[in-house]
């Protein structure tokens, strides 16, 4: 079957299997940095947005995505380099396999929250894991890139 999306502002026409999920077919079109770790739904590495709200690409249906806007860190390069210069500065790079998930969630985050605590940072970032720093690293520089501290 075929559903229409727009990625990243360009309109595009996929075909999907009825049953297949938003990461496989978003790889198999080449958004190579929709990565995927667990894919049931428990690391966050598959976080893309659908209109504007961050969500689980291993655990949503392509089908679910017709008429729908993606976007793929691709699609934000500006702010992403922006954010990744904190986490470099804090030393929180790491080897990077879930930095693509991880900030389209802070980005998220960035658009959603006015003048959050570091409480509620910590909230909105419990479903994306990173086996390499222990978070204290990138949550310095979420600090800071949230202006916090
Ligand atoms: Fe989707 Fe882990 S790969 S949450």
């Amino acid at each position: 079957m075929e559903i229409k999306v727009t990625i990243n502002n360009e309109d595009k026409i996929l075909n999907i299997e009825y049953d297949e999920f938003l990461s496989e077919v978003l790889r198999k079109y080449g958004y190579l940095s929709v990565k995927k770790g667990c894919d049931t739904g428990s690391c966050g590495l598959c976080t893309i947005w659908i209109d504007a709200k961050p969500i689980l690409s291993c655990s949503t249906l392509a089908i679910k995505a017709n008429g729908k806007n993606i976007t793929t860190i691709e699609g934000v390069q500006k702010e992403a380099t922006e954010f990744a210069e904190f986490l470099v500065n804090e030393g929180a790079e790491q080897c990077g396999f879930c930095s693509p998930g991880f900030i389209m969630t802070v980005l998220a985050m960035k658009r959603e929250l006015k003048n959050p605590t570091k409480d509620d940072i910590i909230h909105y970032l419990t479903g994306n894991l990173c086996r390499c720093t222990g978070y204290v690293g990138q949550l310095r520089a979420i600090l800071k890139y949230m202006e916090v501290v």
